[in-house]
């Protein structure tokens, strides 16, 4: 088949060289993209007189029926014709003839993959934010449900102070609301037309750039011909936010997979949520929480990708750059599958109030309140921190949390000691009392839960 490029060559690709570099098996899923983008730029071309307005409505119909082809799945495309670009372009000159072939005035194949790649992503990214924005209203509603609900809070995973569950969620929602706000700061380098760049070097026609960026919603168009060909940060940038998505839910699945084994016996996942073993009949594993986990490494690999492929690579366009679909959608994909399956199975899940408390009362977490209660009695926190010491040891060998042990035993190791301890280390005071904002009591979750509410509907 002779190439749309094959006007120089005396000889016939190679079939070896056509499956080589042929994009067509993953880049034609950019197809509603290409074809919104070549009615822009033919409805332009014919509002400059670069082509007659006939001939430009000719085109911009004709790129709809194709369009309607290919989602019937009327259109087989070619690997002969390389890419998404070519395999369009090829059926609008079949269908249209000589008109067909004026389509490309102006315009390569380098500007024209860069402002298809862009569109494509700008229109995941926001379903990518939609999907941020449900994961947010199901940590709000649970956040609702366990204002009091009292957990430990854990450093070096090992019990810390108490906390609640809803300030435990809380610091996830905070957590998915930056990586929305990245994605949105991200589309502000993304959104900008490439169009006009050609090759690498502008044209001559008297193309009207700005009128091609309104008629797809940029917000600008690019000022360098060269770096609007070559330019790919944007894909690295989404692949940076998207790993971070990753990274959190990935510490919220180890969480969750921790949670859900009998040595903590925190939450219970649904069984819809779960899988068996083949072997063991007592098993329930948490499979949705360790793909999300394992699935992390393909995201940060799809960054590593990218940021490889860019490195070294002389201005401008290089077929290298090819390369980097595959990367950014493997991203949005795996994001996307992540963000679907999550909510619903924190949204099913058990939680099991009881053992949280126990865990929390049980581990000496409300250490700290006992030594803050001696220091605010006019004992140097340090001395308090001593003393408080001595008790948790001595607790730890009788076996009884620190309610346990009787005012008289206090009384042996700091006088200050008196009944009122037993109040200002109880888990409600300990919780309640940290009324700072952002602290666990709660008053400052309530707010906090408000804020967010607030901001999500703005
Ligand atoms: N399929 C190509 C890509 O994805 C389109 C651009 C090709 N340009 C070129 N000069 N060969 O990068």
């Amino acid at each position: 088949m002779k190439k749309l490029w094959g006007g120089r060559f005396s000889k016939e690709t190679s079939s070896l060289i056509d499956d080589f570099h042929s994009s067509i098996s993953f880049d034609q899923r950019l197809y509603r993209e290409d074809i919104r983008g070549s009615q822009a730029h033919a409805t332009m071309l014919g509002e400059q007189g670069i082509m007659a307005a006939a001939e430009a409505e000719l085109l911009v119909k004709e790129l709809g029926a194709i369009l309607v082809d290919i989602e019937a799945g009327r259109v087989e495309f070619d690997l002969a014709a390389e890419d998404i670009h070519m395999n369009v372009e090829r059926l609008l000159i079949a269908r249209l003839g000589p008109v067909g072939k004026k389509l490309h005035t102006g315009r390569s194949r380098n500007d024209q993959v860069a402002l298809d790649l862009r569109l494509y992503m700008r229109r995941e990214i926001s379903g990518i934010q939609e999907q941020l924005l449900h994961l947010l209203k199901v940590l709000l509603e649970l956040g609702d449900k366990h204002i009091e609900t009292v957990m430990p809070g854990y450093t070096h995973l090992q019990r810390a102070q108490p906390v609640t569950l809803a300030h435990h969620l809380l610091a996830y929602s905070a957590m998915f609301k930056r990586d929305y706000e990245r994605l949105s700061d991200a589309v502000k380098r993304l959104n900008i037309c490439p169009l006009g760049a050609g090759a690498l070097a502008g044209t001559t026609y008297n193309l009207a750039p700005m009128r091609v960026a309104e008629l797809l919603e940029f917000d600008d168009v690019a000022l360098n011909s060269m770096d609007a060909v070559s330019d790919r940060d944007h894909a690295i940038e989404f692949c940076a936010a998207a790993s971070l998505i990753m990274m959190h839910l990935s510490r919220f699945s180890e969480e969750i997979i921790l949670w859900s084994s009998a040595e903590y016996s925190f939450i219970e996942l649904d069984d819809a949520y779960s899988t068996g073993s083949s072997i063991m009949p007592q098993k329930k594993n948490p499979d949705v929480a360790e793909l999300v986990r394992g699935k992390t490494g393909r995201v940060y690999g799809d960054l590593f990708t990218l940021l490889t492929l860019m490195k070294g690579l002389p201005l401008a366009y290089n077929k290298d750059m090819q390369e980097d679909k595959e990367a950014v959608f493997d991203a949005i994909d795996t994001v996307k599958a992540c963000l679907l399956v999550f909510p619903p199975m924190l949204q099913t899940m058990t939680v099991k109030a009881q053992n949280m408390r126990r865990a929390a009362e049980g581990g000496y977490t409300n250490a700290t309140d006992l030594a803050d209660y001696l220091a605010k009695k006019g004992i140097p926190f340090r001395e308090a921190h001593e003393v408080v010491g001595q008790a948790v040891l001595n607790a730890i060998t009788q076996g009884k949390a620190l309610c346990e042990i009787s005012l008289a035993e206090y009384q042996e190791w700091s006088s200050v000691f008196a009944e009122d301890l037993y109040e200002a280390i109880s888990m409600k005071t300990c919780v309640e009392k940290r009324e700072v904002l952002g602290g666990p009591a709660p008053a400052a979750v309530r707010q906090a839960l408000q804020r967010l509410r607030t901001w999500m509907t703005q």
